[in-house]
């Protein structure tokens, strides 16, 4: 299957949706978590990434959050990230769903982007409910701590236990319902329940694709897929789409 069938979809199935996961940020240099090199191969997610984790234990969570907190600091958006920007600039996506916390479809230019597991943009506290930006939280490292309070801060992603913003997933189950296309960008789609939008999609007629190293759930239900690299193939989308504005 080729990017030209993929385009082809995209001409023909409107409005398109964008699913994307860890794997579009990998070749920015941020490791994914289920790959052969990802996170989770190395950190148990149970003891790092789960909210009772954190409240047992928020030095030790924030010793795992803050290298990530500081490497992606220093992060840029890739090809992959532009490329949508342009996609979505040239009317061909309407919006991204993303998983991912880095704040780099934004960086990219993509303005509608609904960040279903939080960000690092901000942390809060639980206690008073202040919220610090990204560079405060960083300049707390290595523990954050509340400057209204003093009580230890936590970043606003979505941690294991938590339950998802519910107006960005609210948001994402009607553009995955309404889609005519929904186009899966790196994430091995194994996280509930946002890898039950692909369900929301084919109940409501629209169509599947599906761009990822390795196989997801979901690769019998896709129109399309495409095992390789996530920046190499959305700008040959992009490419393929450049004669016309949608
Ligand atoms: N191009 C295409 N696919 C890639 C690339 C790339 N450059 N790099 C990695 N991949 C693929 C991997 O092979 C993997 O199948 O992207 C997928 C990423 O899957 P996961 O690591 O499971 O990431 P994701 O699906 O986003 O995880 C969902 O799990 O731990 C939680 O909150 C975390 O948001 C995350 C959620």
């Amino acid at each position: 299957m080729s990017v030209e069938y993929l385009a082809e979809l995209m001409r023909a199935h409107q409005p398109c949706v964008v699913l994307t996961g860890a794997g579009i940020s990998t070749e920015s240099g941020i490791p994914d978590f289920r790959s052969p090199t990802g996170i989770w191969r190395r950190y148990d997610p149970m003891e790092y990434a789960t909210i009772d984790a954190f409240l047992a234990d928020p030095e030790k969570v924030w010793d795992f959050y803050g290298k990530r907190l500081a490497s992606l600091a220093e992060v840029e958006p890739n090809d992959g990230h532009r490329a949508l920007a342009q996609l979505e600039q040239r009317g061909w996506v309407d919006a991204i769903v993303t998983q991912n916390v880095d704040g780099l479809h934004a960086r990219a230019g993509s303005r509608t982007v609904v960040e279903v597991h939080g960000s690092i943009r901000t942390s809060s506290c639980l206690e008073c409910g202040t919220t610090v930006p990204f560079a405060d939280a960083l300049a707390r490292l290595p523990v954050p701590t509340c400057p209204t309070c003093g009580r230890v801060l936590k970043p606003d992603v979505v941690m294991f236990g938590e339950l998802l913003p519910q107006a960005a997933m609210d948001r994402a189950v009607r553009l995955a319902s309404e889609a005519g296309l929904l186009l899966v960008v790196g994430s091995s789609l194994e996280v509930y329940p946002v890898a039950g939008l692909p369900l929301e999609t084919l109940a409501g007629g629209g169509k599947l694709a599906i761009v990822n190293r390795g196989e997801t759930q979901f690769d019998v239900d896709a129109a399309v897929c495409i095992d390789a690299g996530a920046g190499e193939t959305l700008a040959a989308l992009a490419e393929a789409l450049a004669d016309r504005l949608q």
